[in-house]
């Protein structure tokens, strides 16, 4: 695996690759790489003939008070990871190479990122639309790899690429998750042992959400309380927002009808805030939706 830090270098390299017709793919990432990330470069890798990773730990979508200084760092592991997944590229700039001195530009998808993550950390959809546009624009991929983790932000950047006409066709990949349903995260390695226990109050308050689905509950606001119910059961946990919105606009959902939904959790585990959320489409027939955790 080639590792490129400057964006000429990266453009010259995209455009050979291009010119020689290959399938480009990009996954980019802020490094503290885990199984989540590497299913996104496995799925890049049966889509595309040259697959692209980043790793780059951007600043701008981090608030004054947020976790930049302690996020964790490991290049060097990080590395042979992708290596292993059979990356061709990584690029890894580094803050100056983007964000030059004397940087104004930003892109604000509005009315998708005030929100939400938006509203508890604001300012971040900022940063995230403007370094992925600048990802876009200097590895020119045909595909690009996002998480349904982070759902509010993969439906923010097919908004930007909607709105922008980009040339990239974003590809959105299932929750991968510990085998206690605990969704992998850079940010699980602060948590102590004690409330990495905590932690899957996350995950089965959505499967208890899922049951009660199955079972009729149809009003979003009874979905809310069965979520509450169990998050309350745990001490450690702290709510930050729990909402049923709709999947294209996130606007909040009154009802589980015939659009596909989110039910998205934000929950404080101590000090570390954790996001997690349920995917439910319509089933064909007029059945119980179809529940994706
Ligand atoms: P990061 O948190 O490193 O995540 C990189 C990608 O991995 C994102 O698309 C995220 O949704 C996906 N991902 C994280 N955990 C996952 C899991 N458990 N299962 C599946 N996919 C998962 O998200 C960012 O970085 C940044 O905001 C970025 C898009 C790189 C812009 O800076």
């Amino acid at each position: 695996m080639e590792i490129i830090r400057t964006i000429s270098w990266m453009k010259e390299t995209v455009r050979q690759a291009r010119a020689e017709n290959h399938v480009v793919g990009l996954v980019p990432t802020m490094g503290a790489l885990h199984e989540g990330h590497l299913s996104l470069i496995r799925r890049a890798r049966v889509d595309c003939s040259r697959v692209y990773a980043s790793i780059f730990l951007n600043p701008t979508q981090f608030g004054p008070n947020e976790d930049l200084s302690k996020y964790p760092r490991t290049f060097d592991r990080d590395v042979e990871q992708l290596t292993d997944a059979g990356v061709d590229i990584l690029f890894a700039p580094d803050a100056k190479e983007i964000y030059p001195s004397g940087f104004r530009s930003y892109v604000n998808v509005e009315g998708l990122s005030e929100r939400l993550e938006g509203r508890s950390r604001p300012g971040h959809f900022r940063g995230v639309a403007t370094v992925v546009l600048k990802l876009f624009e200097i590895v020119q991929a045909q595909f690009a790899y996002f998480g349904r983790k982070d759902a509010q932000q993969v439906r923010i950047l097919q908004q930007m690429a909607t709105d922008l006409n980009l040339n990239v066709e974003i590809v959105v990949c299932p929750i991968v998750r510990e085998p206690d349903g605990l969704a992998l995260s850079s940010r699980n390695t602060y948590l102590n042992p004690e409330e990495r226990r905590a932690a899957t109050a996350l995950h089965r308050a959505l499967d208890e959400a899922r049951r009660a689905l199955n079972a009729g509950t149809r009003d979003a606001l009874q979905l809310q309380t069965t979520i509450r119910r169990v998050l309350s059961n745990d001490p450690l946990a702290r709510v930050d927002y729990i909402e049923i919105v709709d999947a294209e606009s996130f606007a909040p959902a009154a009802w589980i009808g015939p659009r596909p939904i989110y039910a998205l959790l934000a929950v404080f585990i101590g000090k570390t805030r954790l996001i997690d959320n349920l995917l439910i489409e319509p089933a064909a027939d007029a059945n119980a939706p179809v529940c994706s955790l």
